[in-house]
């Protein structure tokens, strides 16, 4: 079957077999990649109109135990300064993107075992009180169930944890041997059943990636059907074992997004920042590829450039204010409007 057909088979079947997904991405020319663009966005526009979500990111540690290979905050990273921010900080970056319209906070951190239950929860709780119309997501890595349900319990309702491969070996290609795909999917599981809308996702072009590991993660993601799905290219970082790999590629990017699109229609899928990172119209193609949200950093100024997960992360020279600015430019620049709701996944 030609790859348009392909396409035209997963809008209505909403998956395809592995070497169907294999086709594609091994073979799409500039055409097929426009008519997945162009079919992802149409089925996104008439489900959600031109709105992007604005969700505020708060970046509030950089303390990790974890030794992922590609990721610039990586415990084994000695040339990364670290930094914690306390509750008051987190809660007057909330209080700002509060004031700039936004309803849905990301609390996003690396596995930072100071944050305890306790401290983390009442974290939480009080953000929940202050904003009682506000989404509060969580994005804080692997975590027993009982603190999953705690964080619930306080009031988190969104969870963000890419599964970064589908495909064990793939995974532990890019991971120690301690951090193990098992254990990842037993977390996102766990996520969905205690009732979070669970994101889930990948680096386009990861090292050692193939077609048939993608194919492996669109069929994973047929089957967990995640409210959220986050995909960004993979880029280096100098202080990382990864530092000579290349880049992920900008164009497949955008044709996983389109597919992921097609697939999941009712999705919120972010035009991230390692897309507008990889090129300077990134993020304004990530939505002609059928995103629906954009994430700006609430972060305090001092600590943006210590949130390096990769070289040359776009937005930390410049303030909150700045980079909302700059997003909405970006957004009204194709015409597309920003919505400050919360935004909840719905299904149709
Ligand atoms: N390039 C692109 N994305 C990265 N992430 C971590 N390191 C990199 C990198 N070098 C992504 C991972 C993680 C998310 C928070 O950031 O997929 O889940």
């Amino acid at each position: 079957m030609r790859n348009k057909d392909l396409i035209e088979k997963l809008k209505i079947q909403r998956g395809l077999a592995e070497d169907e997904w294999v086709q594609i991405i091994d073979t799409f020319d500039e055409e097929d990649l426009r008519f997945a663009m162009d079919t992802a966005r149409g089925i996104t526009i008439e489900r959600f109109g031109k709105k992007i979500y604005f969700r505020g990111i708060v970046e509030f540690t950089n303390v990790c135990r974890n030794d992922c290979y590609y990721c610039g905050i990586r415990a084994g990273n000695s040339n990364c300064a670290r930094y914690r921010l306390d509750e008051e900080d987190i809660l007057a970056c909330c209080e700002d993107g509060y004031a700039h319209g936004f309803r849905t906070f990301v609390l996003q951190g690396g596995e930072d075992p100071y944050y305890t239950k306790e401290k983390i929860c009442g974290i939480v709780r009080r953000i929940s009180e202050r904003f009682p119309d506000c989404a509060v997501t969580m994005s804080i890595g692997e975590l027993d169930r009982d603190f999953y349900q705690a964080l619930y319990d306080a009031g988190a309702r969104r969870y963000l944890l890419r599964h970064e491969s589908a495909d064990a070996s793939h995974y532990a290609m890019l991971h120690p041997a301690s951090q193990k795909l098992e254990s990842r999917m037993r977390c996102l599981k766990d996520l969905k059943e205690i009732g979070f809308q669970t994101g889930c996702g990948i680096m386009v072009g990861s090292p050692y990636q193939t077609s048939r590991h993608i194919a492996k993660d669109m069929m994973f993601m047929a089957e967990f059907k995640p409210e959220m799905v986050g995909l960004g290219p993979f880029i280096p970082h100098r202080d990382t074992p990864f530092r000579d790999e290349p880049a992920g590629s900008v164009d497949l990017t955008l044709m996983v997004i389109a597919l992921t699109r097609i697939m999941l229609p009712d999705a919120l899928i972010p035009s991230t920042t390692a897309l507008g990172t990889a090129e300077a119209e990134g993020r304004q193609k990530g939505v002609l590829a059928g995103c629906n949200v954009v994430m700006p950093n609430l972060s305090p100024m001092e600590v943006r450039k210590k949130y390096m997960l990769y070289d040359g992360k776009v937005g930390t020279d410049m303030s909150a204010e700045t980079g909302i600015r700059t997003l909405r430019a970006q957004m009204e620049e194709i015409g597309y409007e920003v919505v400050v709701a919360r935004g909840d996944f719905q299904r149709r």
